[in-house]
């Protein structure tokens, strides 16, 4: 109270700010955790005379000189002279386009207070700070949230209109952050169908560095995350904050190296596309960024987020429950199956271990291919004689679940739907509308389209036994526009549509409470927190291939659970690619997730069953370090041997998988890989090599895996407590 300082405390972490003189939130420091010492001693020493200094201060007379410039900011705002990122943008409709947002108040919440219409982390000690305008009716709500049991802090900004005119908001980010200095570089996660995240980094320079969408989605082609890491930051050391949006629509996050030698980080909501029009008395919430801070480099980041996300995010009725090992009828079928074809594939795998057929795209409408169908979401008993109800009835007799795949935002021109509905795709009714995939999507922001995906697909779990429901999303929007908005509300659509999605979200998967959900977006094109916090699991990739999947997993583990990575063994050659790569290594590479099976199984051998079998039981025994374990990444896959170490929390127990991408003629040149997370006082057994060894010496003297002879090979070993 004495120095105005905010001080907060997570597992790991320290989090300070105070309220300087002029009212404005001054960031102090984020990461690893410190004694409770006052910090002003770190704050910007002032300007030079040219700096605009804040409404009221005496340039002439003053001894210092300050400006909003340079005070390393929890929130940024345009028009007092501070020339970084502003967090908010506002006008009144008299063209006022001037904020000061200071301190006008605060709370400490023990309950966390939910956000409207949107997912964000539960749980924690939650820091409401208030912030207003003295001279305009702008308001905003910062929120904090610290967790005893991970190392991040939550942020978001909600902003109100207090005043008697109505606002336009044409930027309204949810954070802002200062970060002392400017040597640091980005890691980001770019992709593109079927190669998704894979891991970019490069140094900050002076400017702005950004990562968005503009795709009404998070999508595969940058993932809405951003971290900033010191040059030196490795898998096991250096610095390292990792800002993750708890969002599914278009979004930004930029890193900005100022003129002040400082970096700002901040970013929300994409403003490109975006107005939001506050009415008197109404408020925006926006998304919540968690930000993980860590000491212990890139994979200390990626364990808090791990933790966050386990802890307080995936729905807690399925995070650390085991998962239905499945197998999946795409690939092996595509469009073309009838009723015995897929009882055909059930009977190859009923006693393997399996325990759910998912029926895959094909199964409703007139769907025999891609171009119609799409909306009708009835039984096509004409392909499937005698409906889900026999298919599901004859999975019974096998001991197997079923599952069903769903495409809910999406409409054929070619259906029912669309010729009885065609306002209810996106697109104005004058202009010619872009197709993707043959395609058009569904209106979310209007009530009637919400509530015709929610009673069609509720219709069909209503009706039928369904254990697994996968949630595909194939393409992105274009035409953006809702005959529902006004005018000038039409730059509110990508935000309304990821707001309607939740709520589609929320009223479908609460009245299924017994149902797992799996996403999917063309594969991995929608991995994200937004859609994990109702999702439990996302398919990675449309990509199968295990040498792909090796760069593909380790991209996604950067933000991302093992557990919420659902990897399939698939056909080799390798659809996407063409690849061959042995059943053994198909089968490790998906262990390194939620473990299923994508293939015909009806040409499969006798020898190849039996492997299946093995594989699941395998799986089955590894499990919980899959579900709950902590993750360490054993180098890159820009190394030709690189690994992942699976470790119990208690760390009693380990699994090392090891993976050579290109075999040589040296068969046996020792490559080691070094345990990480065991305990060092601990002894481990290790069945691979038929020792005792302790936990210090596996970590500096890792076992020399022996990969098969050949490409894409795998290693695996276990480290058992003794
Ligand atoms: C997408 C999914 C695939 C499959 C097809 C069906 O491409 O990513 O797994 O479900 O759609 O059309």
């Amino acid at each position: 109270a004495k120095t105005g300082t905010f001080f907060l405390e997570g597992k790991d972490l320290s989090y300070g700010f105070f309220i300087n003189h002029t009212g404005f939130p001054e960031h102090l420091y984020s990461g690893g955790r410190i004694d409770r010492d006052v910090l002003l001693y770190t704050r910007s020493s002032g300007g030079h005379s040219s700096v605009a200094t804040p409404p009221g201060e005496d340039t002439q007379g003053a001894q210092r000189l300050f400006s909003y410039h340079q005070f390393s900011p929890e929130i940024s705002f345009f028009g007092t002279g501070d020339y970084r990122e502003p967090t908010v943008h506002a006008e009144t409709v008299r063209g006022d386009r001037l904020t000061r947002l200071l301190y006008a108040g605060h709370e400490i919440l023990p309950q966390k207070p939910k956000i409207d219409g949107m997912p964000s982390l539960s749980g924690g000690e939650t820091l409401r700070l208030h912030l207003a305008d003295p001279d305009g009716g702008l308001a905003a709500d910062l929120y904090y949230t610290v967790y005893d049991d991970c190392s991040v802090v939550a942020r978001r900004a909600v902003y109100h209109n207090r005043g008697a005119e109505r606002l336009i908001l044409h930027r309204a980010w949810s954070f802002a952050m200062g970060l002392c200095g400017s040597d640091y570089e980005a890691l980001t996660l770019p992709g593109n169908w079927a190669s998704e995240r894979s891991v970019e980094r490069a140094p900050l320079r002076r400017g702005v560095f950004s990562v968005d969408s503009k795709r009404t989605s998070s999508s595969a082609t940058l993932n809405p995350f951003l971290a900033v890491v010191s040059p030196d930051a490795t898998e096991d050391a250096g610095r390292a904050w990792g800002f993750s949006l708890v969002y599914s629509s278009s979004f930004v996050l930029k890193a900005e190296v100022a003129s002040t030698g400082e970096t700002v980080v901040s970013g929300g909501i994409n403003d490109f596309d975006f107005s939001w029009v506050l009415e008197p008395g109404e408020r925006l919430e926006t998304p919540e960024c968690v930000i993980a801070v860590s000491e212990e480099g890139l994979g200390g980041m990626s364990r808090a987020l791990h933790d966050a996300w386990r802890e307080h995010l995936i729905p807690a009725k399925w995070a650390k429950t085991p998962r239905p090992v499945l197998i999946n009828n795409w690939e092996a079928t595509y469009f073309g199956f009838d009723f015995d074809r897929l009882k055909a594939i059930i009977d190859a795998v009923a006693d393997t271990g399996i325990d759910t057929f998912v029926l895959d795209d094909g199964w409703f409408g007139k769907r025999d291919n891609d171009r119609s169908g799409l909306g009708d979401w009835t039984v096509n008993e004409n392909k499937l004689k005698g409906g889900l109800g026999a298919l599901i009835d004859y999975l019974k007799t096998k001991g197997m679940k079923f599952g069903l795949w769903f495409e809910p935002e999406m409409v054929s021109e070619d259906s029912d739907l669309f010729r009885a509905h065609p306002d209810y795709a996106i697109g104005l009714p004058d202009r010619a509308r872009c197709y993707s995939r043959h395609q058009l999507m569904l209106d979310l922001t209007r009530a009637e389209v919400r509530d015709y995906i929610v009673d069609s697909v509720n219709r069909i779990l209503d009706a039928y036994d369904i254990s697994y429901v996968k949630w595909d999303y194939n393409r992105n929007v274009t035409d953006s526009y809702s005959i529902g908005l006004p005018p000038e509300r039409q730059s509110e659509f990508a935000h309304r549509y990821a707001l309607g999605l939740y709520e589609i979200f929320d009223r479908i998967v609460d009245a299924h409470p017994d149902v797992f959900f799996e996403g999917c977006a063309s594969g991995g094109a929608r991995f994200d927190p937004g859609v994990l916090a109702y999702f439990p699991q996302i398919w990675t990739s449309d990509n199968s291939d295990a040498e792909d999947r090796t760069a593909i997993q380790y991209g996604t583990s950067i933000v991302y659970p093992l557990s919420t990575m659902s990897c399939h063994v698939s056909i080799c050659p390798n659809h996407q690619t063409g690849r061959t790569t042995s059943f053994a290594t198909r089968a490790d590479v998906a262990h390194l997730g939620a473990t299923g099976y994508e293939l015909d199984a009806t040409v499969m051998t006798d020898e190849e069953r039996a492997a299946v079998r093995a594989q699941i039981e395998d799986y089955r025994a590894m499990e919980d370090l899959v579900l709950s374990g902590d993750a360490y990444r054993l180098g890159s896959p820009d190394d030709n041997v690189f690994g992942v170490m699976l470790v119990s929390r208690d760390k009693s127990r380990a699994r090392m998988t090891c993976y050579r991408r290109l075999g040589g003629p040296r068969h046996g040149d020792p490559v080691r890989l070094c345990a990480r997370g065991l305990d060092p006082a601990k002894r481990y057994y290790v069945p691979e090599l038929g020792l005792i060894l302790g936990g210090r010496t596996l970590a500096r003297v890792g076992p020399v895996p022996t990969f098969p002879r050949g490409d894409f090979g795998t290693f695996v070993c276990h480290f058992e407590e003794k």
